[in-house]
């Protein structure tokens, strides 16, 4: 058998360059005319970032969007711009980017995890209803991966309780919960247009909406405060504008998300085949719903559950593009020390627990899980070569425990 390469073997593949993102010639033309004509910010003679918001809304189904330097501030924005009553508190999956969470603290929002589901890892329904109390006032709903929440069940949830529902779609571009766009759901929804994601141009977020008042208040926010006069500062904000340059690129990915979406199922069914019969398992995808995978995710057998970056760093040495999952929320410990001092500040003398021992099966299945990267310029062949780099590791985990 031949010997793993992090322990002087020979790697199973040649690893591929790390996923490389296209952009058409028509749009590198664009960016050298932007700088060529000094037009480099929307408020200078710019039109490709409001281009951009109009090729974004309609591509995933709404009607307004505003482009923001990264899918942080969209989130900080959609919180912000929600008027959620300061000390409230928001579900959270405990599987999510913490962006989710940070924006919301930021907010003066308290966040409350709730736990994944043992079957599709997204949030888990019951444990959604347990954790809602009289002080909640949102559900954020977070498509980790790609995998979409059960959107419809969530909307009744939020219906029943007089809740307002928000989604994070950073990693969920195009996928589809009960044959419906995720984003297309909530009030209003953040992305993330950073790298690595199915729309990306380097660093960036968008927030989308069909509310004309509420997309007004994020814009202002987004610019200082500012409404249409160029001295109109109207109130307290931010600045997280985008440069023309990202507005541009960003219409490109647009243009060509329909293949990149394409890629990804398809590489995602090799890798479906490929694992299929191993003792790895794999989140499963409701009938009815698209998965979009940003990565493809795959938990590794209990007996591996301590070794999860040796996992990491023995694919990677064989050639693959792999990284550890996004750690439960409720692992980290500034999240429940930030809610802490959230409910003292409100005078809040139970505050949730936002531990890791309120999400049990968020705690397990994130620790245990491995996510293989399958976008932008990595090839079926590429794709070919991370299985077989996985497979081989997996055959020879006993020398990854031991
Ligand atoms: C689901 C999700 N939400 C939010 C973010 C934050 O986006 P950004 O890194 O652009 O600030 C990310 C980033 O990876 C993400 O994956």
């Amino acid at each position: 058998m031949p010997e793993l390469a992090i322990n002087g073997g020979s790697p199973a593949i040649v690893p591929p360059a790390l996923s490389r993102v296209e952009y058409s010639k028509a749009a590198r033309v664009l960016v050298e005319e932007c700088i060529e004509a000094g037009a480099l910010n929307q408020f200078y003679g710019g039109r490709h970032v409001r281009a951009f918001e109009q090729d974004f809304a309609r591509a995933f189904g709404r009607s307004l969007a505003v482009a923001v330097n990264s899918g942080t501030s969209a989130l900080h924005l959609l919180y912000a711009a929600s008027h959620l009553a300061a000390g409230s508190e928001v579900l959270v999956p405990a599987n999510a980017y913490v962006s989710a969470v940070s924006a919301l603290l930021q907010c003066g929002l308290i966040p409350v995890l709730v736990d994944i589901d043992q079957v599709g890892w997204s949030m888990d329904l019951e444990d959604t209803r347990r954790k809602i109390s009289n002080r909640t006032t949102a559900i954020m709903a977070v498509h980790m991966y790609g995998q979409p929440c059960d959107m419809e069940a969530l909307q009744h949830i939020a219906r029943e309780h007089s809740l307002a529902i928000f989604e994070d779609c950073g990693q969920a571009h195009g996928a589809r919960s009960s044959d419906r766009l995720v984003g297309t759901f909530g009030s209003s929804a953040a992305y993330s247009v950073c790298c690595r994601k199915a729309v990306t141009v380097g660093e960036g977020g968008v927030v989308v909406s069909d509310d004309d008042v509420f997309i007004d208040l994020v814009r202002a926010l987004a610019h200082k405060g500012k409404g249409q006069g160029f001295f109109d500062y109207r109130q307290l904000g931010f600045s997280y504008g985008m440069t023309e340059v990202q507005g541009l690129l960003g219409s490109d990915q647009v243009r060509s998300f329909g293949e990149e979406m394409a890629k990804r199922q398809r590489h995602a069914i090799i890798l479906h085949s490929g694992l299929r019969g191993s003792e790895v398992q794999v989140p499963a995808v409701r009938l009815g719903d698209t998965h979009a995978y940003f990565k493809f995710p795959v938990l590794l057998p209990a007996e591996l559950g301590q070794s999860q970056q040796q996992v990491v760093d023995a694919v990677r040495a064989e050639g693959a593009i792999v990284d550890p999952a996004h750690p439960c929320l409720g692992s980290i410990d500034w999240i429940a020390a930030e809610t802490q001092s959230l409910c003292a500040r409100y005078g809040i003398s139970s505050p949730p627990d936002n531990t890791s021992h309120s999400t049990p099966v968020a705690a397990d299945i994130l620790s245990r899980t491995v996510c293989l990267e399958v976008g932008h310029s990595l090839t079926d062949e590429a794709i070919e070569g991370s299985l077989e780099a996985l497979k081989k590791v997996l055959v020879h985990h006993e020398e990854l425990v031991s």
